[in-house]
C-alpha cells in the first residue's frame, strides 16, 4: 500500500541479517519511516534469526525440505504477510527462489538488495564472480523482484571499486558498508514515492 504514512514490512533473511539489522535500526530511529512487522526465514539457525528475536520483532520460520515444493513453504509464508497486514516485503539475503505465483500475489511490493552491479553478475556468488571477471569495478544493486532471479525494475544501483590486492572477503566487507547505507534510504524514498 504504498503512501501510507508507516507501511508494515516483512524482512526475510537466511544468512547474517547485516542488512535486516540496518533496516531495524532505521526504522526505529525514524530514519526509515516504516514498521519492521516481522522477520521471515527459512533457516531456523539463522544468525539473522536471533538478532531479530534480540530484537523483539516476531519471527516465522519455513524449513524448506528437498522432498516439499517449494509452494507449500512459500504458501505458510504468504499466509503469514496477509495476516499479519504486511505492505512490502524486503529481501535482504534471502537465498530461495520465490516462484511465479508468489511474485504474482504481491507484485511490485518485493524489494531485493543484490551484491553486483546488475545485469551484471547475477546469482548467488555475485562478489566472488566479480572478482574473478578482473573487473575494475562492481556494486549494490536495489530492484522490484520480477518472475525471473535477480531482475526485475532497478530502484538504485552504487558502484564499489575493486582494489588491486582486494580479496573476496575485503571486498564483500566495503560491499556490505556500502549495502547498509543504500538499503535504508532507498526503502525510504520508495515507500514515500520519492522514487
Ligand atoms: C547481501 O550481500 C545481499 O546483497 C545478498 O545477500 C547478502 C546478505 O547479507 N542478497 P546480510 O545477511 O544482510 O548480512
Amino acid at each position: 500500500m504504498r503512501g501510507s504514512d508507516r507501511p508494515r514490512i516483512a524482512i526475510l533473511i537466511s544468512g547474517t541479517g547485516g542488512n535486516m539489522d540496518e533496516i531495524i535500526r532505521s526504522c526505529r530511529s525514524g530514519q526509515l519511516e516504516a514498521e519492521t512487522a516481522i522477520v521471515i526465514s527459512d533457516n531456523p539457525d539463522a544468525p539473522g534469526v536471533k538478532k531479530a528475536r534480540s530484537a523483539r520483532i516476531e519471527t516465522f520460520v519455513s524449513r524448506y525440505r528437498k522432498e516439499r515444493p517449494r509452494e507449500e513453504n512459500e504458501s505458510e509464508i504468504a499466509d503469514v504477510i496477509v495476516k499479519r497486514g504486511i505492505d512490502w516485503i524486503v529481501l535482504a539475503g534471502f537465498m530461495r527462489v520465490l516462484s511465479p505465483g508468489f511474485v504474482k500475489m504481491f507484485r511490485g511490493r518485493i524489494v531485493n538488495i543484490h551484491p553486483a552491479l546488475l545485469p551484471s553478475f547475477p546469482g548467488a556468488h555475485a562478489i566472488r564472480d566479480a572478482l574473478k571477471a578482473g573487473a575494475d569495478f562492481t556494486g549494490v544493486t536495489i530492484h522490484i523482484v520480477d518472475e525471473l532471479v535477480d531482475h526485475g525494475p532497478i530502484i538504485a544501483q552504487e558502484e564499489v571499486p575493486i582494489l588491486p590486492n582486494d580479496t573476496e572477503e575485503s571486498l564483500a566487507e566495503r560491499i556490505h558498508e556500502a549495502e547498509h547505507r543504500l538499503y535504508p534510504r532507498t526503502l525510504q524514498q520508495l515507500f514515500h514515492d520519492d522514487i
